[in-house]
């Protein structure tokens, strides 16, 4: 039995895709702390989602006010869930279109953007709007992910290895081209993953803001069954999944459990998958502060 792809299928698993260790997200803000100040900041986390990054930092970090702001009904319902599971007080939920965010200007002191340009055609606007409501001498933690399941699963790397991860989603791919399914890479429809950054950074600077950052990375390591890789595909994590045609889309899934059975792989073998996480810690000045 096929499982019916919808938006709250994706929410409730979508953190199974982009995995992310609390205590890797617990390391990263406490480096961040030793940059800059955490206590009793207002933060906005643009783009929540599920709370996946900026719940364990309420939690690490009770004096902070985080505000997330999110237009997934369906992802804010996963992250009220958290709250109310939680009991969390320090942390407010709004749904809304990062376009307009409703709130005054240089209100945060913070703003976290984690995976969400990508996905955003306007992003230009997005990142005006952000930086209308934190305040001019603020900060952004701009946070990237990689890892060799990403390269390989969103094509960004042609599998070459014979190691099961190699395999797994190198057969994915082929079956993408097999069933004339988009490259995955053709989902982003904002900012590229591989400008990033720097493509940020150069549209601040016409904003009118000069920067100072620092990096923080942190590798680490995470197992994967063959169980837990197919949930990421059959429940459409990664948004290169959301658009493909259902019915492709399903015979890929049954291609690639036929393939499985063929190979002789078991549901229990796992692979580790090699992951790192970024921050880029944006200081910024603006002419008219300083
Ligand atoms: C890939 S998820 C990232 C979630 C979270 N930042 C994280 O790192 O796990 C992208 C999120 O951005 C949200 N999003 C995309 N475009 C948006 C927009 N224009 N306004 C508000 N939210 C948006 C989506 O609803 C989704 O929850």
């Amino acid at each position: 039995m096929m499982i019916e792809w919808n938006k709250k299928q994706l929410a409730k698993n979508y953190e199974s895709g982009r995995p992310l260790d609390t205590k890797v997200i617990i390391e990263l803000f406490n480096k961040i702390s030793e940059i800059v100040s955490l206590d009793n900041k207002k933060i906005l986390d643009a783009g929540c989602g599920t709370g996946r990054i900026s719940i364990p930092l309420s939690r690490r970090f009770d004096s902070l006010k985080i505000t997330g702001v999110d237009k997934s009904k369906e992802m804010i319902e996963v992250l009220k869930e958290k709250i109310d599971e939680q009991k969390i007080k320090n942390y407010d939920v709004i749904k809304s279109d990062l376009s307009k965010i409703g709130f005054e200007d240089n209100y945060f002191d913070f703003a976290i953007i984690s995976s969400v340009l990508h996905s955003i055609r306007d992003w230009h606007e997005v990142v005006k709007e952000v930086m209308r409501v934190i305040k001019k001498e603020g900060f952004l933690f701009l946070i990237s992910e990689q890892g060799d399941i990403f390269d390989i699963g969103l094509e960004r790397k042609a599998s070459k290895g014979n190691g099961l991860l190699e395999r797994f989603w190198g057969r994915y791919i082929e079956l993408r081209h097999k069933y004339d399914l988009e490259s995955p890479e053709k989902s982003q429809v904002g900012l590229k993953w591989e400008l990033g950054e720097p493509k940020l950074i150069e549209f601040l600077s016409d904003m009118g803001y000069s920067e100072s950052k620092s990096t923080i990375t942190i590798n680490w390591q995470k197992d994967f069954s063959i169980r837990e890789s197919l949930d990421i595909i059959e429940n459409r994590c990664w948004s290169s999944m959301f658009t493909a045609d259902n019915q492709k889309f399903n015979n890929l899934i049954k291609d690639m459990k036929r393939w499985i059975e063929d190979e002789k792989i078991s549901l229990q073998d796992k692979y580790t998958s090699s992951l790192t996480i970024n921050c880029v810690v944006v200081r910024l000045i603006h002419p008219a502060n300083s």
